[in-house]
């Protein structure tokens, strides 16, 4: 059988993975995890963003991996490191971060064929409050959506969790962009949405793995994509902020792929 074709398809197109294939998902999240953890002191201001994706390369290199982004769809880095008014994508390059430059660095490996795609939130030097909280609220809206994961459950209660934190805390959600299954491939059914209504769209079952990726603005939702055909900017130029996390439905509940193994996933920044 074509081992990307494992498994069984639900109704929605969603795969079932086996029991044995969540120790590949670990290994892949893993090392993704691991290199974020490393990400820390490159991101200061004087840097550039080109710097950090070449460490990215080489880390992903030397544990004998292989970078998901490189070659995608002409993509051409190892890294997304998305600045301030960046929502997503933002491509690597020569400008120098700023002191209070806030930026996503998102990364996605594969292990013996297995994918691990996580991202997190850094600071160039002093952290404004009104970052801190855009910051704090995007990474406990993922923690929240990652609560409602479990068999059972729909991909709208996920997408309801997060969206009505997001906009209890008078921040708002992107609707432009979404999480997404993954596995043997980087992008699968079903589209995770970070909005939604509770009990509805698929339901969710054992063996599903997927990404929950919000991005919130602290001005309005809209986006748009720059003339380089990747860069998704606020229309309202406010600032943006996300955390991504791979996770996989259990009989019970729900396994993090892409936990920090040195806990430094949540932004205290430690
Ligand atoms: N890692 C991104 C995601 O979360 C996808 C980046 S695709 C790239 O799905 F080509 F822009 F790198
Ligand atoms: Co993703
Ligand atoms: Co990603």
């Amino acid at each position: 059988m074509n081992e990307n074709l494992r498994g069984r398809l639900t109704r929605d197109g969603i795969r079932i993975y086996e029991p044995e294939d969540f120790a590949g998902m670990h290994k892949a999240g893993a090392l993704a995890a691991s290199i974020l953890d490393r990400m820390a002191e490159l991101v200061f201001p004087g840097q550039t963003t080109e710097a950090i994706d070449a460490r990215i390369t080489q880390m992903v290199e030397e544990a004998g991996a292989t970078s998901a982004t490189i070659g995608y769809k002409g993509y051409q880095h190892a890294s997304c490191i998305s600045v301030n008014h960046v929502v997503c994508h933002g491509i690597p390059g020569p400008k120098m971060l700023k002191d209070g430059d806030i930026l996503n660095i998102d990364v996605t490996v594969i292990v013996d064929g297995w994918y691990g795609d996580t991202s997190r939130m850094y600071v160039a030097g002093t952290l404004s409050r009104k970052a801190e909280r855009l910051i704090e609220v995007t990474h406990d809206a993922l923690m929240k959506g990652i609560e409602m994961v479990r068999p059972g459950n729909t991909f709208g209660d996920i997408g309801h969790a997060i969206q009505s934190y997001v906009e209890s805390q008078r921040m708002s959600v992107v609707r432009d962009f979404c999480g997404h299954g993954l596995g043997r491939v980087f992008h699968a059914p079903p589209n995770v949405l970070h909005y939604g209504r509770p009990g509805t769209g698929a339901v969710l079952e054992e063996g599903m793995f997927f990404t929950i990726e919000p991005m919130v603005n602290l001005g309005r939702p809209e986006t748009k994509t720059l003339a380089d055909d990747w860069t998704a900017v606020t229309r309202d130029k406010s600032l943006s902020a996300q955390f991504e996390h791979s996770v996989g439905v259990t009989a019970d509940g729900v396994d993090i792929f892409t936990l920090s193994p040195a806990g430094r996933f949540h932004p205290t920044y430690g």
